[in-house]
């Protein structure tokens, strides 16, 4: 049954089909209407990809969390579904947070979600109680389960918070069992990963806690994921407020990466391994899926909790999701690569071999929707000082990526794309060197771009507020000179 409540946000967004009346990205999925955060219940069910994400329709700003709902063949060309949950019930009526979505062995795609409900403190004051919860469904209607919530405070490790209780990942075991992962805070305050075992994916058991923060990198563990990968278990966080070490966890909301050992009888986790996921500006709460054909595939919020305030005026959406990547694990380090069906929205290419000192335009290339490698390769290690990329560029709007090959930093720099704070607007990572050889793959979409380093070792995404038409591109090498080899197409959904 439709409730009230459900039925209202489908009536509100129901006039908006997707793309009018303001220009969106291409291919990245923003919010039917209104506001999104996190990528939710990714999963592929009856020969679709479904994405759905944390969504307050009726504003631009973060409001009581609906689940907004998209569908797609390749992830790249989307089509909105109605809005599938509504903060309706007594268990969710402050929320319908963060969660995951699995297909039952009958057929229905169930999605397990974090109902949020308000609590009054003996003081007058209130707080979250945070639960897990079930809505089972055909693709498009879900019905909230009776028995809901799934898993609450009785359920809880020892000393773990019911005020941080959220974000549920489920999957699938080989036996057929299933697990779910939840972040949580232990009693020193910090994140906690309880994981649940259940033969029916509705009657859950606390089985284990995988890891600890300890306080150590950041404090609550949001959004966490757990999926086998080359041989190694890898885990992904979402730590708030972490502090900065080196060019590291610069984002306060950062996200991480635990590679390790997973022990398939007890469920126990040896972590032998910890790193930044995206080193840009705006990437958080990622979510993964297996697709069909057995790639890893991660989609994450593409953007920063501490710059939302900076809003486009005249835009009746924010948020975006960012490309989707394909994951693996390489000599220990996770990398990730554009899904290869980016390829399919190739149009024109442009090629060019060029020797780069002062600034310069190459012919054909220009553009906001555009798939660009860029590799230099210099004669020699101290061929050159600064290499310097503008994208997104007019007389008065760029956004720089800059490469020093002397120190291996790698620098994404917004200050000018027209942003109207100038806060928060770089972001540096120390990328592996090559004698000042190194291979950029540049993704530009309108409103954001996102950068790959040396075949995916790292990402940086970033959003973008520049106008659509600045669509220069130039180079230069600062101190010298090197050749660039430069491969790039222009981006279209009618491929
Ligand atoms: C992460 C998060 C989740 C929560 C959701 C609420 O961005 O804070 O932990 O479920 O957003 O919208």
């Amino acid at each position: 049954m439709t409730s009230e409540t459900l039925q209202k946000a489908r009536d509100y967004e129901g006039p908006y089909p997707g793309n009018a009346p303001s220009p969106r990205p291409c291919y990245h999925l923003t919010p039917r209407i209104g506001w999104m955060n996190d990528p939710n219940g990714f999963s592929y069910y009856k020969g679709q990809y479904h994405l759905f994400y944390q969504y307050h329709p009726y504003s631009t700003q973060w409001g009581p969390m609906h689940w907004g709902h998209a569908v797609s063949p390749d992830l790249l060309h989307w089509t909105y579904l109605p809005c599938a949950l509504a903060p309706d019930q007594p268990y969710d009526e402050a929320g319908c947070f963060s969660g995951s979505a699995i297909e039952l062995p009958d057929g229905r795609h169930l999605l397990m979600y974090t109902g949020v409900r308000r609590e009054m403190q003996p003081n007058g004051s209130t707080k979250d109680v945070q639960t897990q919860c079930i809505a089972i469904g055909d693709g498009l209607d879900y019905e909230k389960l009776d028995c809901n919530p799934v898993l609450d405070e009785k359920d809880l490790p020892e000393g773990g918070s019911r005020y941080d209780f959220r974000d549920p990942k489920l999957w699938q075991e080989a036996d057929g069992t299933y697990r779910c992962v939840v972040g949580n805070r232990a009693a020193d305050g910090s994140g906690s990963l309880p994981v649940y075992r259940s033969e029916d994916a509705i009657h859950w058991q606390l089985e284990t806690v995988l890891d600890r923060c300890y306080n150590e990198f950041g404090k609550m563990w949001e959004c966490p994921d757990v999926f086998p990968l080359d041989g190694k278990t890898v885990v992904l966080v979402s730590p708030q407020d972490m502090n900065p070490v080196g060019l590291e966890f610069h984002n306060g909301n950062g996200t991480l990466c635990l590679i390790g050992e997973r022990d398939p009888d007890t469920g126990a986790f040896q972590r032998e391994d910890l790193q930044a996921i995206d080193y840009g500006l705006d990437f958080y709460a990622p979510q993964t899926i297996l697709s069909p054909d057995g790639r890893r595939i991660m989609v994450a919020w593409m953007q920063n909790w501490d710059t939302c305030v900076v809003q486009h005026p005249g835009r009746c959406w924010f948020g975006q999701i960012c490309t989707p990547r394909e994951l693996s694990v390489q000599d220990g380090r996770l990398m990730q690569q554009p899904i290869r069906e980016l390829e399919t929205l190739r149009g024109r290419r442009v090629y060019h071999s060029a020797l780069v000192s002062d600034e310069v335009v190459l012919p054909g290339v220009s553009g906001r929707v555009v798939d660009m490698t860029v590799t230099l390769r210099p004669g020699q290690p101290d061929a050159y000082q600064m290499f310097r990329i503008k994208v997104a560029y007019d007389s008065t709007h760029y956004t720089m990526i800059t490469y020093k090959p002397r120190t291996s930093v790698l620098r994404v720099d917004r200050g000018h794309s027209g942003f109207n704070r100038d806060f928060i607007h770089e972001r540096k990572c120390l990328v592996r060197s090559q004698g000042g050889a190194i291979q950029l793959r540049i993704l530009l979409d309108r409103c954001s771009v996102e950068v790959f380093v040396n075949g995916g070792e790292q990402a940086l995404s970033t959003v973008l507020t520049t106008p659509f038409s600045a669509d220069g591109i130039s180079f230069e090498a600062i101190g010298g000179q090197v050749m660039m080899e430069l491969e790039k197409y222009d981006l279209t959904l009618d491929g």
